[in-house]
């Protein structure tokens, strides 16, 4: 049986066709508009009220799962190209108009997080899901394009240094009654695994390990941070997206974020563009409710097609202080936390650079050691690192990467000063001590890019079953 998306591409009039798909509205007693999901597009099915019984008529709700054969002709109707006249018609599933919650009119995004099971029946969030699967397959494409090898490394990890975020434990103990040992604290040994295990925060370190013998690979998975962040950008459990390449130093680290970014979007604009307009709509009659200052000068298209069009801005973070320090905004004491060469930019400072300054995609590199993680690169200068963040308009961090250090003793010295346990990361420093080489990698946050380009402002709305404090429903 052809989807929806099929029929009405194919073009073949006047030849019978079949359709199984669900309902959306039923007006005047004829017209039946029906959605399979391979589409925005909605498909009219016509009836003629004299050749179908009451009793079947009562039962087309918004909601129900219908069957219908018929012939695709030209429409005359205005909205649609083709219709299909029916003269078969069989309900395959009932929907209760009384009950069902999804009716032919605006909902809240609010409101439809907690219908979470039956959002994906709106044309929102079919168009949502059809650009993330575009997204997720391009992703793939673009690094098999380039010969990158996809490795998947371990979801339960017994490491624990990356320092990313908080972790969710794993473990199969009684947490009413776990083993103690003699010191009284929980034996570990009589855990699952023989040791204390989490959820993972980010499948570098494995990757890194990986890249050292394969050259090129990347990770495509899920990632759990147990933060307590209320945001629209942070998930407990969100996807990532970690490439890693062998002999490779910090600008192919950001050439190669900028040309994967650009691929996998240019993959979107080509693949689902009336999925796209319907989202930029949606977004422009969002912005209507905003103050003027509020409201994004591009519309979304332009937006993604800007992106395609321009080189990110490349600036070291020492200069972004400064561009934020001469500001008029910190002149005017209108950002909420400092601004002096030390501190970690705020969400407030990479938008100001980003949204204002310089209106692009921006790359910062060059951060202060002592705000990012143990393994990133030391500068000559020693007190910078070799780490790189892309900030986009209206997301502000989407990647965050680094040039690894790959010396061994500048490593160790790192991880004695910062107290990490070096007997525990023996396998990833074992990577410096056989034949070890410049290298670097990347993470992107998986559903940033999604709410970029569907231009969805809450990151609980791009993924099916968002997981944030409080909530683990479905
Ligand atoms: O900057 P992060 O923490 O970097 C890493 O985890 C490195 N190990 C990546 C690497 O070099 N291989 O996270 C990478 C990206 C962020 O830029 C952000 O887009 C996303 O992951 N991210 C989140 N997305 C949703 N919810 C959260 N709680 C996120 N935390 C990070
Ligand atoms: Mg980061």
């Amino acid at each position: 049986m052809k989807t929806i998306k099929q029929i009405i591409n194919s073009e073949q009039l006047n030849q019978p066709v079949e359709v199984k798909a669900w309902v959306k509205t039923f007006r005047n007693d004829r017209f039946i508009a029906v959605n399979d999901g391979s589409t925005i597009q909605n498909l009219q099915l016509v009836i003629d009220p004299e050749q179908f019984d009451e009793n079947l008529r009562k039962k087309i709700n918004t909601g129900a799962a219908i069957y219908a054969k018929g012939e695709l002709v030209e429409s005359m109707g205005k909205g649609q190209k083709v219709e299909v006249l029916v003269n078969e018609l069989e309900i395959l599933g009932e929907s209760d108009p009384e009950k069902f919650p999804i009716q032919p009119k605006r909902h809240t995004l609010e409101f439809l997080r907690e219908k979470a099971h039956l959002r994906p029946r709106t044309t929102l969030f079919g168009a949502i899901m059809r650009v993330r699967n575009t997204l997720s397959f391009a992703v793939h494409q673009y690094f098999q394009e380039n010969n990158f090898l996809y490795v998947n490394t371990p979801i339960i990890t017994g490491a624990d240094a990356e320092g990313a975020g908080e972790m969710f434990q794993v473990t199969t103990l009684d947490p009413a009654q776990p083993p103690r040992n003699e010191a009284g604290e929980i034996d570990y040994k009589k855990d699952f695994f023989g040791r204390k295990t989490n959820l993972t925060v980010s499948g570098q370190l494995e990757a890194e390990t990986y890249a050292m013998a394969l050259g090129k690979v990347y990770t495509f998975g899920p990632t759990f941070r147990a933060e307590n962040s209320n945001t629209t950008r942070h998930l407990a459990e969100f996807w990532m997206i970690e490439p890693e390449v062998a002999f490779m130093d910090l600008h192919g680290d950001m050439d190669l974020a900028e040309s994967f970014v650009k691929y996998i979007i240019k993959a979107v604009l080509d693949k689902n563009y009336e999925d796209l307009q319907f989202l930029e709509m949606r977004l422009k009659n969002e912005e209507k409710q905003k103050p003027q200052a509020q409201r994004s000068e591009l519309a979304l298209i332009e937006k993604l097609q800007f992106v395609l069009d321009n080189n990110f801005i490349r600036l070291s973070y020492t200069e972004a202080i400064e561009i934020l320090r001469n500001s008029k905004a910190y002149k005017k004491k209108k950002f909420k936390f400092p601004v002096e060469w030390g501190v970690d930019l705020q969400s407030e400072h990479e938008r100001y650079l980003v949204e204002k300054h310089f209106k692009s995609p921006v790359i910062i590199y060059d951060y202060p050691a002592k705000i990012k993680a143990f393994y990133m690169r030391l500068n000559d200068d020693e007190k910078t690192v070799r780490a790189m963040d892309v900030l986009f308009p209206g997301i502000g961090e989407i990647i965050g990467g680094s040039q690894r250090e790959e010396r061994l003793d500048v490593l160790l010295q790192k991880m004695k000063d910062l107290g990490i346990d070096q007997e525990e990361l023996y396998w990833y420093i074992d990577t410096r001590r056989f034949g070890t080489a410049v290298h670097s990698g990347f993470g992107l946050g998986f559903e940033r890019m999604v709410q970029f380009v569907t231009g969805m402002g809450n990151i609980r709305d791009v993924i099916p079953y968002p997981r944030y404090p409080g909530n683990a429903a479905f």
